[in-house]
């Protein structure tokens, strides 16, 4: 059985990172009693050189021999051909700018636009269960959160979903950006309730993120 954790956010030992970690534990539990043969694959996307989709279209070209694949040659190349047959997969990004950031919509404009096509066919090479974590800096009663949870949801549902399966979707909020408030220009987050949020909240999302990864490795066993 193999899994994938993707993680977008360039800091290894932030928020992301430890959600990913706790998802993997999750797996890891959730397998121990069901089989031995388990790898899970973590890739840093900021160690990598890629870009996103080259509009090539070579993916949808008829008849070619590249289609329902991806031909660009860069460090994604060989990840994502295995991805399209592995038994789950969870993505993690830091929000920025309202999204998912740059460098995983990169990735999943790669990963996904091969088995996208233009028609109302099926070309997807397997559904395996799915997993998505945001996490971000605004609170979760923003007024912007509504908007926010609009872009998930579209990717989720018309991306993500149409080509694997609808994630399972954790979203983690009022995050802890720096270790040193008081180091940083910042007049609008206020480091007590910040602190707060990181004794009080963050330990029951990363409890979330463990309850993710038990039931994507609990689905891909029933599959
Ligand atoms: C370039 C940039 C843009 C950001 N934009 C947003 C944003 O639009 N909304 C938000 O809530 N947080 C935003 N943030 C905050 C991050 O989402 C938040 O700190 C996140 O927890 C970082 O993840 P990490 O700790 O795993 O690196 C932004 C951070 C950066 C660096």
């Amino acid at each position: 059985m193999k899994y994938y954790v993707i993680n977008s956010s360039p800091r290894k030992n932030y928020n992301t990172s430890q959600l990913l970690d706790k998802v993997t534990e999750g797996i890891t539990d959730a397998l121990k009693d069901k089989t031995e043969n388990v790898e899970i694959e973590r890739v840093n996307l900021y160690d990598l050189n890629y870009t996103g989709c080259r509009s090539c279209f070579l993916c949808k070209q008829k008849d070619g021999p590249f289609y329902g694949t991806c031909p660009v040659n860069d460090d994604i190349k060989d990840i994502i051909a295995d991805m399209t047959s592995c038994d789950g997969i969870i993505f993690g990004s830091p929000v920025y700018f309202a999204d998912i950031n740059g460098m995983i919509r990169s990735f999943i404009e790669r990963l996904c636009f091969p088995q996208f096509p233009y028609a109302d066919i099926d070309i997807s090479k397997k559904r395996m269960p799915t997993g998505i974590i945001y996490d971000m800096n605004i609170k979760e009663d923003n007024p912007s959160m509504p908007f926010y949870n609009s872009v998930f949801d579209f990717l989720e549902e018309n991306f993500i979903g149409r080509v694997f399966t609808k994630p399972y979707s954790l979203k983690v909020n009022n995050t802890y950006q720096f270790d040193d408030y008081s180091k940083y220009v910042n007049e609008w987050f206020d480091e007590e309730d910040k602190r707060l949020q990181r004794e009080t909240q963050f330990p029951k999302d990363l409890e979330k993120a463990y309850e993710m990864g038990v039931k994507i490795a609990n689905d891909s066993m029933n599959k």
